[in-house]
């Protein structure tokens, strides 16, 4: 299975047609998530959100109350989506796991709930940002660092785990950090990352051609390019994990619902979360690319924030089927003598056949 990618993939999502349509989404089902105050870290405030200030390199997305909603939420969507698993957290087939690292933590909420579920393993999830949980498990432990620079952890890690990360870095940074990972992972250990993609899909034609939601993926897109940082992140996992050295690769492709307009009550659930997520994420995802990278000039605040209340608007239309996809990708580091065995093979391939005259 070296060289091979295992792929799950999911069909077309059907549509709930049973339940009476409204215009409009209520507010009835939607759920109130907690906001969650921090004055553990000030940060930097600008377009009225509040950006992390530990690594020199702006990062996109903000830091703040409004955001941490977001980082809830869409927790809660990869939990729904793999609720059919026995363990929703990550497919890399870990046994016994000693420690297990989270880059780009957020709120903490995976590597919380790993601690958990492996309450004999040490879970650490780091980030730039210090996040504001008030409990965690004894065997959770949340660093603020940032993980673009040389790492300082000792113990080799069972399983590496990144989860949306989109638009973090530029190529080389990506391809150094993989690079960190694996040398991090301790041989048989595993690396699994899930990203979303930017581009709300719609696969039954219920998205007018011309709305407005179809502009979101491409602009935020050329935004993320113009900025050096690209936000195909869930296209380039795989190669990359292979790039860097690991085997086995597998991944689950994914549909993640925005509103609940689905038939299974899975994808309900998932998408009725999911509308959440994208209703209190656009403005965070969007601002600061729009007003340092939108064509054909930065965008003002006010613009960002008339856009974004538009597109609530159309993902407030229950006839919209719409979705965005995203992948897992999770693979292995080779041990030692499959490294060596590899190398042979590949010698042997490389040497010219001696033909007998
Ligand atoms: C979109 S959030 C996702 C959080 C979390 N992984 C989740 O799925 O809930 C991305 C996180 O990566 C963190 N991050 C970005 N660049 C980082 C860096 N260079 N070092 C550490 N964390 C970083 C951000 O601060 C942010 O909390």
């Amino acid at each position: 299975m070296d060289k091979k990618t295992r792929t799950e993939s999911e069909d077309k999502i059907a549509v709930d047609s049973t339940t009476h349509v409204p215009t409009v989404y209520s507010d009835d089902w939607q759920s109130e998530t907690t906001s969650i105050g921090s004055s553990l870290y000030r940060g930097l405030d600008e377009n009225g959100r509040r950006y992390q200030t530990l690594s020199h390199k702006e990062y996109l997305i903000p830091s703040d109350e409004k955001q941490f909603e977001t980082y809830e939420a869409g927790h809660l969507v990869a939990l729904v989506m793999d609720s059919d698993h026995d363990n929703p957290l990550f497919r890399a087939p870990v046994k016994d796991p000693k420690h297990i690292l989270d880059l780009g933590t957020g709120l903490g909420n995976w590597a919380i709930d790993v601690a958990d579920m492996f309450p004999t393993t040490t879970v650490r999830g780091v980030d730039l940002f210090p996040p504001p949980v008030t409990w965690m498990p004894p065997n959770c432990i949340l660093e603020v660092d940032n993980i673009t620079e040389e790492w300082t952890w000792n113990e080799p890690q069972d399983l590496i785990h990144m989860r949306i990360m989109i638009g973090a870095f530029d190529d080389a940074e990506w391809t150094r950090l993989y690079q960190q990972c694996y040398d991090n992972i301790r041989p048989g250990g595993w690396i699994e990352q899930l990203e979303a993609s930017p581009y709300i899909e719609c696969d039954d034609n219920s998205l007018p051609a011309d709305n407005i939601l179809h502009s979101w993926g491409p602009a935020l897109s050329a935004c993320g390019k113009r900025a050096g940082r690209p936000l195909e992140t869930i296209d380039m996992m795989q190669d990359a994990f292979r790039k860097a050295g690991f085997v086995d690769i597998c991944e689950k492709e994914y549909k993640w619902p925005i509103g609940p307009w689905a038939r299974d009550q899975k994808y309900k659930e998932a998408g009725t979360v999911n509308y959440q997520h994208w209703m209190s994420g656009m403005e965070g995802w969007a601002m600061w690319l729009l007003c340092k990278f939108g064509a054909p000039e930065p965008w003002s605040h006010d613009e960002v924030i008339v856009y974004v209340a538009k597109l609530r608007a159309e993902l407030n239309n229950p006839r919209y089927h719409t979705y965005e996809r995203a992948r897992r990708v999770w693979g292995r580091k080779p041990f030692p003598e499959e490294i060596a065995e590899r190398e042979r093979n590949e010698a042997n391939k490389s040497t010219p056949i001696k033909v007998e005259e």
